[in-house]
């Protein structure tokens, strides 16, 4: 590192070391179950706070300033990528993300551009913006899709509960899978390292829909791009964790990718996997997101026994097995990051 933080908790964890108590950040962080965020997603649209790099920074801060995390996250989008290799990407209030051009042919494959990493510079500007009003405090984490989980949004042209097109694209025309998936993984490598050269302190990928995948393909249309990037992008000194629901299962494929930490759902004993994974690899996860909906006698007892179950391990980042959800209280959300903050081992 070039600079010392003056709160590295998470980059010392990530490096797979002893810390006093487990780092903590969310995924959502930034997001609806703020009131904060709705003053500004009532004014702009959401791809708007994405490409303004003023805004994009005053969302990312937002849980910094309020909730008090060891590590804040760009505030962005996985589908900002498929957007710059020309999908026609919106964002419906109660609908979620949508592509009005899907692609599921040939010709379709062909119109997608990966050499389109200039588009993204409104990201670079954004991690810019963010740096400087960190100010050396906390590490700011960069992020894209793992190449699964975008070729799925890419197919079905939006959110799905079983991936039918996009299964069954890799069934019946895996070539037209392999080779949409290794366009977007050009372009997540030269997005990650524009992210790197911005000056992000860390990196997730995230491969959200990776549980629709069985072990077979999950190695072939999952792992084998991850590991592409994880080996191809100008890591210098940062960390790269890779998420992906379906970890409960797939970790030990997901650690031949060689990431520096693997962020567990919430299904498997993460105590149980720390000790299967390789020596130097650090963990991230695992409490249940539901949970923050109990009581808060409840989420302190959660959040305890699970520390009990990894107190003789280092390397451990305390997080969600997802994300945040919109209608989460603030005050609950808040809470859980305190009971972590006072806690010692
Ligand atoms: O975590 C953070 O705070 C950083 C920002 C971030 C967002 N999306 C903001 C966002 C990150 C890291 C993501 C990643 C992302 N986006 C993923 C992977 C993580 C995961 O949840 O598995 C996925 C699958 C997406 C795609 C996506 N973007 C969906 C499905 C939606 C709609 C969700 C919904 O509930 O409506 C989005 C929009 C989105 N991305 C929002 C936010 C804060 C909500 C936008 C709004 O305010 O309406």
């Amino acid at each position: 590192m070039e600079k010392t933080l003056k709160n590295d908790l998470f980059l010392r964890a990530a490096w797979n070391q002893k810390t006093e108590r487990p780092p903590v950040w969310f995924m959502r962080q930034a997001g609806r179950y703020m009131p904060e965020y709705w003053e500004i997603k009532n004014k702009y649209s959401f791809l708007e706070m994405c490409k303004t790099p003023e805004i994009a920074a005053d969302v990312t801060m937002l849980p910094v300033d309020l909730v008090n995390i060891d590590a804040a996250i760009l505030f962005s989008d996985i589908l900002v990528t498929p957007e710059a290799m020309g999908g026609d990407l919106s964002f419906e209030q109660g609908v979620g993300p949508r592509f009005a051009n899907p692609v599921r042919t040939w010709k379709d494959a062909e119109a997608l551009d990966a050499g389109t990493v200039d588009k993204l510079q409104y990201v670079a500007d954004a991690i810019k913006v963010i740096q400087e009003r960190l100010n050396g405090s906390i590490p700011l984490i960069g992020f894209a899709g793992a190449p699964f989980t975008i070729l799925s949004y890419l197919v079905e042209g939006k959110s799905s509960k079983d991936f039918k097109l996009t299964k069954t694209m890799i069934h019946n025309d895996p070539k037209l899978a392999h080779h949409i998936l290794q366009k977007i993984t050009d372009l997540t490598v030269d997005y990650l390292n524009l992210q790197i050269e911005a000056g992000v302190n860390a990196l997730q990928l995230f491969d959200s829909w990776a549980m629709a995948l069985t072990w077979q393909d999950y190695q072939e249309f999952a792992h084998a791009y991850t590991k592409q990037i994880i080996e191809r992008i100008n890591r210098k000194n940062i960390p790269i964790i890779s998420f992906a629901r379906g970890s409960s299962v797939f970790y030990p494929i997901m650690a031949e990718a060689k990431p520096d930490v693997i962020s567990l759902d919430w299904n498997a004993d993460i105590a149980a996997v720390k000790g299967k994974l390789p020596e130097a690899m650090a963990i991230q996860g695992n409490f249940d997101p539901i949970i923050l909906y109990a009581d808060k006698p409840v989420i302190k007892a959660k959040i305890h026994e699970l520390f009990e179950r990894m107190k003789d391990h280092k390397g451990f980042i305390f997080n969600l097995g997802h994300g945040i959800m919109p209608d989460m209280e603030f005050d609950k959300v808040k809470y859980a990051i305190d009971v972590v903050r006072e806690y010692r081992y």
